[in-house]
């Protein structure tokens, strides 16, 4: 089976058709209003995330008790994560009260095709950020009818917002508040290409997703695996990688960076929203000249395929 690039790609098709959702057009003033609201929760929590990160993991005995084990022990959960979650959940009960919410740490679900819900993952990159390694985001999305309307990465350690609002561009914000527009980057063919890439946390997965990369590895030119899929995503957007794969991602990891990616130019492949990692289907975003070639040779080297987790 090869990859389904336009049918079920939520954001793939708002790309082509910018207001147009499940339920009729989109309002560009709705959206830029999700928009200003999705940057104003990331970077909120984003300073929180900050802030928290010497008091937690500032000394090794505190920093024991502030980390639990989720789908496997090398999946981790700090209170960290806990709290900037809460923290976005209790600004959206007093900015949007009554709209849904889908988080990493405290559930919930996408709701029917009429209503708004935030999809949030409070730190994407949570062993980056347990190491200290300046790579994790909060990722903040207003979804409907499955599709991407807004959204907002914060990188908390380099201080940047990367945003995008639905047929209404993508940016980047630094710390002094300067925006700059996001377009992909004009790479010409995969051999030349930046791939970014990451890993489940299960074993049976990442053995095969070990065994892929070995195959695509000859025909790249080079790839890296920096440890918060949203970031990757931001990434390709701002031309910083050419594309980015990976099997497996949840809703939260993808809804904002995704769009960020397409609004800026890539080509999106995406599974419906609300799918679980656990079936294993595959994200892809390129930069839009590689993008046929690449999915090309995805399929060839048989990684459009899903990789459950048994
Ligand atoms: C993880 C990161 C990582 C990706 C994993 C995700 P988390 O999210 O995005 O880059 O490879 O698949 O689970 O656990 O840090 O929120
Ligand atoms: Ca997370």
């Amino acid at each position: 089976m090869g990859i389904v690039r336009e049918s079920n790609s939520s954001v793939t098709a708002a790309a082509t058709d910018p207001h147009r959702t499940g339920q009729g057009p989109a309002d560009p003033a709705e959206i830029a209003e999700l928009r200003r609201i999705a940057v104003h929760l990331a970077q909120t929590a984003a300073a929180h995330v900050r802030a928290r990160r010497p008091e937690v993991f500032g000394d090794g005995e505190s920093a024991q008790d502030a980390v639990q084990a989720k789908s496997s022990p090398t999946d981790p959960v700090t209170v960290v994560d806990t709290e900037a979650e809460q923290l976005i959940r209790r600004l959206l009960a007093e900015l949007r009260p009554g709209e849904r919410v889908l988080g990493e740490e405290g559930g919930g679900s996408l709701g029917d095709d009429s209503q708004v819900v935030w999809v949030v993952d409070p730190i994407d990159g949570t062993v980056n950020f347990m190491y200290g390694i300046p790579a994790y985001a909060v990722s903040v999305a207003a979804m409907r009818g499955g599709r991407s309307l807004a959204g907002a990465v914060a990188d908390v350690a380099g201080g940047h917002t990367y945003s995008a609002g639905l047929g209404a561009g993508a940016t980047r914000t630094d710390r002094g508040g300067t925006a700059i527009t996001l377009r992909c980057n004009e790479v010409g063919t995969v051999g030349m290409a930046l791939l970014a890439t990451g890993f489940g946390y299960g074993a049976t997965r990442r053995a095969r997703q070990g065994q892929l990369i070995a195959e695509l590895l000859p025909h790249v030119r080079d790839i890296r695996r920096i440890g918060s899929a949203a970031l990757d995503l931001c990434m390709v957007a701002a031309g910083l990688v050419d594309a980015h794969y990976e099997h497996g991602l949840n809703t939260w990891d993808w809804a904002a960076g995704a769009l960020i990616a397409a609004e800026a130019g890539a080509r999106v492949v995406l599974p419906p929203a609300g799918t679980i990692s656990k079936t294993g289907e595959l994200v892809v975003a390129s930069a839009p000249d590689i993008a046929d070639e690449l999915l090309e040779l995805l399929d060839r080297l048989g990684v459009s395929e899903p990789i459950p987790e048994s």
